[in-house]
């Protein structure tokens, strides 16, 4: 081993623009507060940036829906198709996960749902219901005008994904010309719904005080509970007093209201994405592009000659070879310790990095997954000062947040610090909240129209 020379530092010093101070916070709050209104709001909606998209929820679980449901899962790393019952007080479920390949990804949208209505068919040969008629839920999760609780007309794609024909066609429709073109299943379509829904709904149905949903995976999103009042693109009669928002904040900055914070590895992540200029914090957030930024500074502090002696890897300079695992790997390294970090320095090719190298590789996704913990708490924190309750419940599932070791508590301390004095909070991991939820959705849409108590 070479010198072992300390530019931990430096790198320090340079990674200063990864944080984010509390009054750019309080700065990104009211800024974030500002473009909620203009969603929900009739006369400015149409050039919002943040879309707050009705959901058409407006009941929440009572923990009296019963039945056997299908449910599918679209628009995390995985397809599913799940099979749910719900019993008093249980359910039980099981799930499948397929694989969606990349030529599905990027092919048409056709051939997207004639693959999904594949899957669904032959999960339902395997689990004995080929012949049955059932409700289905489905989670789909990317921006959707929702006109009803079965119709949504896409609005953009995210995540990688990028099927063309798609965009402006209902969704749920899409789903039943597949179904239709094989002819051999019966299903009954009864809701569509977002991820960051089938969240609320599965949270609420234990815990009553659950009224956000929030998802911190490969994408990022969080639905609130609104006053109907407030919700000023709903036409029917107001007869409920709340209805859920989609906010889609995924798509927060993409008129520029985050330039203050964004850095050289935001804008190069944002170049090199498929979908450039949109879904702007989302890709400072979600474990879609984590990685990626943390490559890029590490790219960047090599070639300066401040981090494995200026001597990178093949792998270190490709896109994309930095999974997001690896952050949540290495921070979970004990003080001191860098098992985890030397293992994934010499996957990447790295076995040349020193002890000081690890501290700075460290250093670095620290940095990276604390500004995106903070981003997400200053979100949170607009939405639990919006609604201005006393006490709520964020249910919350993604990769990021389950499997990164210090998220949920990063959250818990900002969240605090940013939020109005009186209003208390906390935070639930939602187990499997878009199979479970969208079982709970389909229900509750069932009790309403076939009258079930
Ligand atoms: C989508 C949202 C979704 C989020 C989390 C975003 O890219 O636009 O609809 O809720 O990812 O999966």
């Amino acid at each position: 081993m070479g010198m072992d020379i300390n530019n931990l530092p430096l790198i320090r010093e340079e990674c200063e623009i990864l944080h984010m101070t509390d009054k750019q916070l309080k700065e990104i709050m009211s800024r974030l507060h500002n473009d909620l209104v203009k969603g929900l709001s009739r006369d400015t909606h149409p050039t919002a940036i943040v879309k707050c998209w009705l959901t058409y929820i407006q009941d929440l679980p009572n923990g009296k829906e019963r039945g056997k449901f299908l449910a599918l899962d679209l628009g995390g790393t995985n397809f599913r198709v799940l099979i749910i019952n719900l019993g008093e007080n249980h359910f039980d479920m099981q799930s499948k996960i397929y694989a969606i390949p990349s030529h599905i990804m990027t092919g048409t949208g056709v051939a997207l749902f004639d693959h999904i209505a594949e899957c669904l068919a032959n999960f339902m040969k395997e689990h004995n219901v080929y012949e049955e008629r059932l409700a289905l839920g489905f989670t789909f999760s990317f921006p959707l005008k929702q006109m009803g609780l079965t119709k949504g007309i896409l609005q953009r794609w995210t995540k990688g994904f990028s099927c063309s024909g798609a965009i402006g066609e209902d969704v749920v429709q899409g789903l039943k010309d597949a179904i239709a073109r094989r002819g051999d299943v019966q299903i009954d379509i009864c809701a569509i719904l977002n991820d960051t829904t089938g969240t609320l709904m599965s949270c609420a149905w234990k815990n009553h005080n659950c009224k956000i949903g929030l998802i911190v995976g490969t994408g990022s999103n969080a639905c609130y509970v609104e006053k109907t009042e407030n919700c000023e693109l709903f036409e029917g009669e107001p007869t409920k007093p709340a209805m859920l928002i989609n906010t889609e904040w995924g798509a927060f900055g993409d008129d520029g209201a985050l330039d203050f914070v964004r850095t050289e590895f935001d804008r190069e992540v944002d170049s090199n994405s498929i979908n450039p200029g949109k879904q702007i914090q989302e890709k400072m957030i979600s474990g879609m592009y984590m990685g990626e930024l943390v490559r890029l500074a590490l790219v960047k502090f090599t070639t300066m000659g401040l981090l494995f002696g200026g001597r990178g890897s093949d792998l270190l300079f490709q896109r994309n070879s930095f999974y997001t695992k690896y952050v949540s790997e290495i921070e979970s390294d004990k003080p001191g310790d860098y098992t985890s970090c030397m293992d994934v320095l010499e996957e990447l090719g790295l076995s040349h990095a020193t002890e000081s190298d690890m501290a700075a590789v460290r250093h670095v996704c620290e940095c990276v997954s604390r500004r995106a913990a903070h981003l997400v708490s200053a979100g949170i924190a607009t939405l639990l000062n919006k609604m201005n309750e006393p006490k709520v419940t964020v249910g919350i599932d993604g990769s990021v947040y389950r499997f990164h070791p210090h998220f949920h508590t990063l959250m818990c301390e900002k969240i605090a610090q940013l939020v109005r004095p009186g209003i208390t909070f906390d935070l639930m991991l939602s187990e499997d909240g878009s199979g479970r939820g969208a079982a709970l959705v389909a229900a509750v849409a069932c009790r309403e129209t076939l009258g079930f108590a």
